[in-house]
């Protein structure tokens, strides 16, 4: 493997991120990392997506512009993955002067060539969706069924994509390519939605929405958010109608598009239609992620349940994010809809970082400096009967990550953690020591700390600063590639003293918690 090109989607900034935002961010950062560990060539992608009446609204509302809006709110994005440790390569805007200037190009060359027409026009329009609604699409009582609200009425002369001319070759991609889609259920949706597709509106009247990038060749159209928005994963790597630069050369196309499900349909059909069009490659994979429920219910302003991703942590006094983004990339199974709830992390986080995988680091170290002073003799070394099953996960492990399964694969680390446990408490260190058996129990402790060097490489994608912290006290290399791992990784003499034992992590504090809930 080359390199990996990997994507979020763009948030809107008619408001401030919410873990649901944060939960994609975080997948996409543990996949991300996964493959540093893989490949030394890893570009991550996300940003803000600025444009569209929704945003020309709110800041009006605020009574400020709509950039003072986006300027704002994109630096509480900035700030929020600053705090989850989210390690993007780039953070796009889609008010980014090279940004317009390429989708104003995209615009103009579809246009040439046909592929885009003027049309007069009467649809129903969803705000919240930022796209017209086919009425077959709407709730008995006429509504949007994703946001609950009545479309308007939009009587306009567009610009239009002619989608139906890629329609038989669309399908005739999903259907030959299963992995395009994941998880593979949500082809057959796609699949459905193609049968009825119609040529899209691509732009919208200025005299009804300003805030948008202008029409090159008509001031009296803006381009309509989602070719705007699209073309982000293009334009970030330069990307030229007329000559592509090098970074877009090497890394398109990309990898992965990591989503939501209300966004596939823009990603696995009109996405890979604008692509068709302009004549490139389409991405290998769209991965569509579930939603985020508080408590078990949707998130809504409406319902007063929005939670903001750093006052979690801050409610919990978390030194680093990494139990949050453990506990959210845990949450659900691939694509599946996964919950948040307090009692819920705080269980879940004590039991798998601080109770079965830091306490075993902890009691190792420990005993080591207990019983030989905290050194590895080499007659500690020998046949680990924990390696077949720890380089086994390994393996699982990136198997689950070529198919997206970021839960399944961190069950797997902590299926490892607890035979590792399971061994020291079969082999009782303890009991083998108090018995003088010291070359025993010598080698069931450095069998276990081997192990455990393999467990933080595994775990570093999710909880990169408690690898960092591990790592330190293994005397690992934590750069060393998933590939080169072996069951052999702890160095003959002195590992470590006395005071420089920490526990990596601290379980959450109830009490705590229970104050900020209050609060
Ligand atoms: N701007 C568009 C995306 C353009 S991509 C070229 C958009 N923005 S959004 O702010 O509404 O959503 C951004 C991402 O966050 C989407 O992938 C969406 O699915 C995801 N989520 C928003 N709320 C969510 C949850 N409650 N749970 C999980 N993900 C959620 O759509």
């Amino acid at each position: 493997m080359e390199k990996y090109y990997i994507t979020t989607a763009i948030d809107y900034v008619n408001g401030a991120p919410h873990i649901g935002h944060a939960y994609e961010k975080i997948l996409t950062d543990i996949i991300a990392r996964h493959y540093t560990q893989r490949c030394d060539d890893v570009y991550f992608l996300t940003g803000t997506d600025e444009h569209g009446i929704k945003i020309q609204k709110t800041a009006a509302a605020q009574g400020i512009t709509p950039k003072e809006l986006c300027d704002m709110n994109s630096q509480k994005f900035k700030s929020a993955w600053k705090a989850l440790d989210i390690d993007y390569t780039k953070f796009i805007r889609t008010t980014d002067e090279d940004h317009e200037k390429i989708v104003q190009k995209i615009f103009d060359k579809l246009l040439k060539q046909g592929d885009i027409y003027k049309h007069s026009y009467e649809g129903l329009y969803c705000q919240g969706c930022e796209c017209f609604l086919n009425p077959k699409d709407l709730t008995e009582d006429g509504l949007c069924p994703d946001h609950l609200k009545k479309p308007e009425v939009v009587k306009e002369e567009n610009y239009f994509f002619r989608l139906t001319k890629y329609k038989d070759t669309l399908i005739k991609y999903i259907k030959e390519h299963p992995g395009f889609i994941v998880p593979e259920f949500r082809a057959n949706e796609v699949l459905n939605q193609l049968e009825d597709i119609q040529d899209i509106s691509v732009s919208r009247a200025k005299s009804n929405v300003q805030w948008g990038i202008d029409v090159l060749s008509d001031s009296e159209q803006s381009i309509y958010v989602w070719i705007d928005a699209l073309s982000n994963y293009i334009t970030a790597l330069g990307f030229d109608t007329e000559t592509p630069c090098e970074t877009f050369k090497k890394y398109w196309p990309a990898d992965v598009h990591v989503i939501g499900k209300d966004i596939l349909k823009f990603h696995s059909i009109y996405w890979p239609a604008f692509l068709m069009a302009l004549n490139l490659p389409l991405p290998k994979h769209i991965f569509a992620h579930g939603w985020i429920t508080i408590d078990e219910s949707k998130m809504s302003k409406s319902l007063g349940n929005v939670i903001s991703p750093t006052s979690v942590l801050e409610s919990f006094n978390l030194e680093y994010p990494d139990a949050f983004r453990y506990y959210m990339a845990s949450s659900a199974p691939c694509g599946r809809d996964g919950n948040y709830s307090d009692d819920d992390f705080k269980e879940k986080v004590n039991a798998h970082l601080a109770n079965s995988m830091g306490n075993l680091l902890n009691r190792t170290l420990s005993m080591l400096v207990k019983y030989f002073d905290g050194e590895v003799k080499p007659e500690f070394k020998g046949e680990n009967p924990l390696a077949k099953k720890a380089l086994g996960s390994v393996q699982i492990v990136k198997n689950h990550f070529d198919n997206f399964e970021i839960a399944e694969a961190s069950l797997e680390i902590i299926s490892l953690v607890d035979a590792a446990n399971k061994y020291v408490q079969d082999n009782a260190p303890w009991t083998l020591a108090k018995e003088g058996k010291m070359t025993e129990c010598g080698q069931v402790l450095t069998n276990v700390l081997d192990i455990m060097c393999i467990i933080c490489a595994l775990i570093y994608p999710y909880c990169p600063n408690i690898a960092a912290d591990m790592t330190r006290q293994l005397s690992f290399n934590l750069k060393t590639k998933l590939d080169d791992l072996t069951a052999d990784n702890i160095k003959c003499g002195k590992l470590i003293s006395k005071e420089d034992i920490k526990p990596v992590f601290l379980r959450v504090d109830s009490e705590l918690a229970d104050k900020s809930v209050k609060k």
